[in-house]
């Protein structure tokens, strides 16, 4: 398809709402984006001194964001921050100095957290990031999503009237959003 979109999700955890989330949103979208998550989980934790020698899942997430024309974040909230395998996977992929791989491709920030608040500080942080980076984030809609039990259905979509509408929203402003940054 036409906008390939690499997706980084910040929660590890077996049955991630974030996950989830991020996986009911690709949904969304129309049939000229495609969606490909970028794995983190097997990074190591960034060291410097091997900025010349790279591992294998670095050159691999590299890659992956290289082929992308926009970047989607899905992140839980850690201690009112991006959680460290987030911040890790931001730190490779930026270096070596000059190889930042994630400037110039548009970017959305999204999350999900049990607590009320929904993920904005964690959002906050990472959007700090993302402009130091390079990465033009969209800034409207936000969406700060608060995990109740009806948010998802069986089938993975999102499982209220309400909660779609609001997510299909943010998504069709994610669109124009990555079509915008992409010549
Ligand atoms: C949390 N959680 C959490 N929630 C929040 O709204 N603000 C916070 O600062 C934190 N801090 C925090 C730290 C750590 C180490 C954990 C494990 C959890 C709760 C968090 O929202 C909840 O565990 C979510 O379910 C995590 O997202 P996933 O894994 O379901 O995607």
């Amino acid at each position: 398809s036409k906008f390939q979109i690499a997706v980084v999700v910040g929660s590890l955890r077996r049955d991630s709402f974030n996950q989830k989330l991020a996986n009911a949103i690709m949904k969304l979208a129309p049939p000229e984006f495609s969606f490909k998550q970028s794995q983190i989980g097997d990074l190591p934790l960034y060291n410097q001194d091997d900025d010349d020698n790279p591992a294998e899942p670095v050159k691999r997430l590299k890659g992956e964001i290289a082929e992308a024309q926009g970047l989607l974040f899905v992140t839980p909230e850690y201690n009112r921050s991006m959680p460290g395998v987030l911040k890790n996977a931001l730190d490779h992929a930026s270096r070596p100095y000059g190889q930042n791989a994630w400037a110039g491709k548009p970017g959305g920030v999204i999350g999900a957290s049990i607590g009320s608040i929904g993920t904005a500080i964690a959002q906050q942080h990472l959007r700090n990031s993302l402009a130091y980076l390079d990465v033009p984030t969209l800034g409207q809609p936000e969406a700060f999503i608060h995990v109740k039990e009806e948010l998802f259905d069986e089938a993975g979509n999102i499982g209220n009237e309400d909660s779609r509408k609001f997510l299909q929203n943010w998504m069709d402003h994610y669109v124009v959003w990555v079509k915008r940054h992409t010549d």
